[in-house]
């Protein structure tokens, strides 16, 4: 479903992301950990292309933007068809950030409805009926015509998670949609992803929750120094049967009842 071939990115000096490959396939939770500044988050934001690769392909479902020419001398309809095939392969994923992102001059029923109708060009009546469905399935229906700064953190992120979903998209991208949380509204969140887990959604999870991680995840991709350093199930990740160094991120971070060899 989403594949990454050869992604490289650097900031100035600074390579963050080395020569990446990997494939998140449909219908499974690819859960990526890894730690602080390893590169996770511009990791799932080349794969939206919020950033831009400086080398490489993304390609999700039939989608592919490839960035290994843009060095060449470009002319002006090959940029423009580069910006068209961005915000092609943008309309098939759908954000979940760590800070929610919600518009907030607009209720929290404007906010799932704004994308369908305004990006989407969906007819606002329809809409409107699948938003609804979306706000009781996160379970904020009695809240769709509050603004978010009167919800709390927890409310706020499944509001975010609805507008996500409203979008259809065919691959969802959290960025550690609960590290802003305390842990009772936590939970509340990791239930509507566990849900959505269960509903076979494609989804990439960028998370320091190492016990979600173990549990929701079909594939566990550990990120290091801005490199894939161990790909593998949970059970041989959190196993300790890849590679040393993924086996110390995860004895450092989880309870040690928790790390079994
Ligand atoms: N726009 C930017 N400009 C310059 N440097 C950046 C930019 N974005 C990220 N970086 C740097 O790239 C490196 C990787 O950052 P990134 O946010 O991808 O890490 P991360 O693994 O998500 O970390 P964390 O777990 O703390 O969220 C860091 O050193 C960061 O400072
Ligand atoms: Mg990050």
């Amino acid at each position: 479903m989403v594949h990454l071939s050869h992604i490289s990115k650097q900031f100035g000096d600074l390579r963050v992301l080395k020569d990446i490959s990997f494939h998140a396939p449909r219908g499974k939770t690819t859960v990526v950990i890894g730690p602080s500044g390893s590169g996770k988050s511009t990791l799932l934001r080349c794969i939206n292309l919020l950033e831009t690769p400086d080398a490489g392909e993304v390609r999700i479902a039939n989608t592919a933007v490839s960035f290994d020419d843009q060095n060449a001398k470009s002319p002006f309809h090959r940029r423009l068809n580069r910006r068209r095939e961005i915000l092609t392969l943008r309309q098939h994923t759908g954000m979940v950030f760590q800070g929610f992102h919600l518009f907030p001059h607009k209720t929290i029923l404007e906010n799932v409805m704004e994308g369908p109708v305004q990006v989407l060009k969906q007819h606002p009546d329809t809409v409107r009926d699948m938003a609804l469905s979306l706000l009781e399935k996160v379970e904020l229906i009695d809240k769709k015509d509050c603004y978010p700064a009167t919800l709390s953190g927890g409310q706020q992120q499944r509001a975010a998670i609805a507008r996500a979903l409203g979008m259809e998209p065919d691959v969802l991208l959290f960025d550690e949609p609960t590290s802003a949380l305390d842990p009772e509204l936590e939970r509340e969140v990791l239930k509507v992803i566990r849900a959505l887990v269960k509903e076979n959604n494609t989804m990439i999870i960028v998370t320091h929750n190492l016990l979600f991680a173990k549990e929701i995840g079909d594939l566990v991709v550990f990120v290091d120094g801005g490199q894939i350093a161990a790909t593998g199930t949970p059970v041989e990740i959190f196993g300790g049967h890849t590679t040393k160094r993924a086996g110390e991120f995860i004895a450092a971070m989880l309870p040690p009842m928790e790390y079994a060899i």
